[in-house]
């Protein structure tokens, strides 16, 4: 599709009335859109700003990974959030960003994608989003004062680097539907859930979307590898597993941070 550029008047035309008001900012080329609103935070960034970039040259991953970001064929876009609760949970707005980028695909393309635990989404088993989701804390008060979430989808991209070709996956790569329109469409159901994130309800779609309930996985935690049978996710987002431990017995436990690798094995 030719001319598909991102713009803040055409991304606000598919929003919602009531989300109007969070301003929007495009940019031909940043870094990281996430760098970005992180030098823009100590500025004051206010709450619902949400930046893109038509192309990233720093595009950050989980885990100190780089995100591939070629110019024009993807959405790179991170939102500035000021938690009202204190302490408020960082794994819930991921979990609820990924339910959102689900919906939107869903609504807008007609694509039914599903989510690895934590924050991957997947289409015909390929990677074709990335989440990732920084705070920033108020050293002084003791509680998260901004997060950043930022949301990487390939929408057209191709020629992936050789490290990521097995894993990564393009969305659609003729796609005639304008990222503008999908862009709007995240926005308003990432809104949607935000209102009313403490209730969990958007946990129930991200179990029915979860591709790693029932499976049996791997993790990778502290250097070591150990396999398990992933059972649930629960309603902070922590992975429920039992874990096989080597004296054939089974134990129960809890996965709850971002910094663990996993690996679907059935
Ligand atoms: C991952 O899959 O490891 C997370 C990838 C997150 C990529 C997005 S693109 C927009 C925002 N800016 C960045 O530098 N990273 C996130």
């Amino acid at each position: 599709m030719k001319n598909d550029v991102l713009g803040v008047k055409e991304i606000h035309e598919n929003l919602h009335k009531k989300y109007k008001d969070y301003p929007i900012e495009v940019y031909k080329v940043l870094d990281s859109t996430n760098v970005e609103l992180k030098r823009r935070a100590v500025n004051g960034a206010v709450h619902g700003l949400t930046i893109l970039s038509e192309e990233q040259t720093a595009g950050k991953g989980r885990m100190g990974r780089d995100f591939y970001s070629p110019n024009g064929t993807g959405i790179y876009m991170s939102i500035m959030i000021k938690p009202e609760m204190i302490g408020e949970d960082v794994v819930l707005i991921t979990t609820a960003a990924s339910v959102a980028v689900c919906r939107a695909l869903e609504k807008s393309l007609g694509m039914s994608a599903r989510i690895k635990w934590v924050n991957d989404i997947y289409l015909n088993e390929r990677k074709i989003c990335g989440i990732l989701t920084e705070a920033i804390t108020d050293t002084g008060k003791g509680r998260i004062e901004s997060v950043i979430l930022g949301i990487g989808i390939n929408y057209r991209t191709e020629n992936f680097p050789q490290e990521i070709r097995g894993i990564a996956g393009s969305l659609l790569p003729d796609c005639a539907v304008p990222r503008n329109l999908v862009v709007g469409a995240i926005l308003n159901e990432f809104w949607e859930i935000y209102e009313k994130l403490a209730e969990r309800e958007f946990m129930k779609e991200y179990r029915k979307r979860s591709n790693v309930i029932g499976k049996e996985v791997r993790f990778l935690v502290d250097g070591e590898w150990e396999t398990a049978n992933a059972l649930d996710v629960d309603d902070d987002g922590g992975l429920i597993v039992e874990v096989f431990k080597e004296d054939g017995m089974k134990q129960k436990q809890v996965l709850r941070t971002g910094e663990i690798t996993l690996r679907i094995t059935e």
